[in-house]
């Protein structure tokens, strides 16, 4: 599978990362990019051919996946985050909302588009996924519990979709420079960095990119988590709980 000739599409293309995905697949070659957005619009990018689409919608999905049968490189970019506790807020809408878009909203692309990417050689799907598919961390807890089915959902149609030669690619970000991150005061990768090394995985037919250095060291001391990852994780929520007037 390579990115210089196959036609892309990225969902939430208009902005964010999303947007740096379907620019550096124009500029890598890609003979077609579909970039689809909630307000297509707002895809502005040059070379991308602007599509509607709310990821969380079936029956739109469905449509989408018929009228781009020519799809051989999936990214499933879209995603939300609420920024919420699991305990914290009165109702459970941003965790609904979370699950909704993060982890059923790629189901849904997965499921509509396997039989394109069949019907295209196999071709490749990329899933946008977080450090926080690794651990849970209460500054964005219900986001990583929706990270972390996507992350499952990523493993396992990789198997699902093996007979048909899709490649199925899982990438793990920590903070990317971002609308998503833009409150955030901590070390961020660029969405350029993400996105060449991404490409460069389909490229190299890889099936993981960890694009960072806290995402490289999450994974490698997850064996450890109880010992490594969480005790800081406590300490951190304790100060902040505690100083919370
Ligand atoms: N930024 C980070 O720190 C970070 C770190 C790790 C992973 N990620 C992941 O990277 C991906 C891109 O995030 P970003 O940083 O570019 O965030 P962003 O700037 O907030 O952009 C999110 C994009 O997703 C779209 N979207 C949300 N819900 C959608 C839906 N139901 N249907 C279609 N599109 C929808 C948004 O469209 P609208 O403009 O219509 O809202 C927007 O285009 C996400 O999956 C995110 O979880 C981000």
């Amino acid at each position: 599978m390579k990115v210089n000739g196959s036609v892309a599409l990225v969902t939430g293309a208009n902005r964010g990362l999303g947007q740096v995905f379907a620019r550096e697949l124009v500029s890598r070659g890609a003979a077609k990019v579909y970039g689809a957005a909630r307000d297509p619009l707002a895809v502005t990018e040059p070379g991308v051919t602007p599509i509607a689409l709310d990821i969380t919608d079936p029956q739109r999905v469905a449509e989408v996946a018929g009228q781009c049968a020519d799809v051989s490189l999936m990214v499933n970019n879209a995603g939300v985050m609420k920024a919420s506790t699991f305990t914290g807020p009165p109702t459970m809408d941003a965790a609904r909302l979370e699950m909704e878009t993060n982890y059923f909203g790629t189901l849904n692309m997965c499921r509509a588009f396997a039989p394109v990417l069949a019907a295209n050689s196999g071709g490749a799907v990329v899933n946008m996924l977080s450090v926080s598919s690794f651990y849970t961390n209460p500054l964005d807890a219900s986001y990583g519990a929706s990270k972390a089915a996507a992350w499952s959902l990523t493993n396992g149609i990789r198997i699902e979709l093996h007979r048909q030669g899709t490649l199925v690619i899982g990438v793990h970000a920590a903070f990317i420079d971002t609308d998503m991150a833009a409150g955030i005061n901590a070390p961020k990768v660029s969405p350029e960095s993400v996105a060449q090394q991404t490409f460069d995985a389909v490229d190299a037919g890889q099936v993981e990119v960890l694009a960072d250095e806290r995402t490289r060291t999450v994974k490698a001391e997850l064996s450890r988590d109880h010992e490594l990852i969480y005790p800081p994780v406590q300490e951190f929520w304790d100060a902040a709980v505690r100083d919370t007037p």
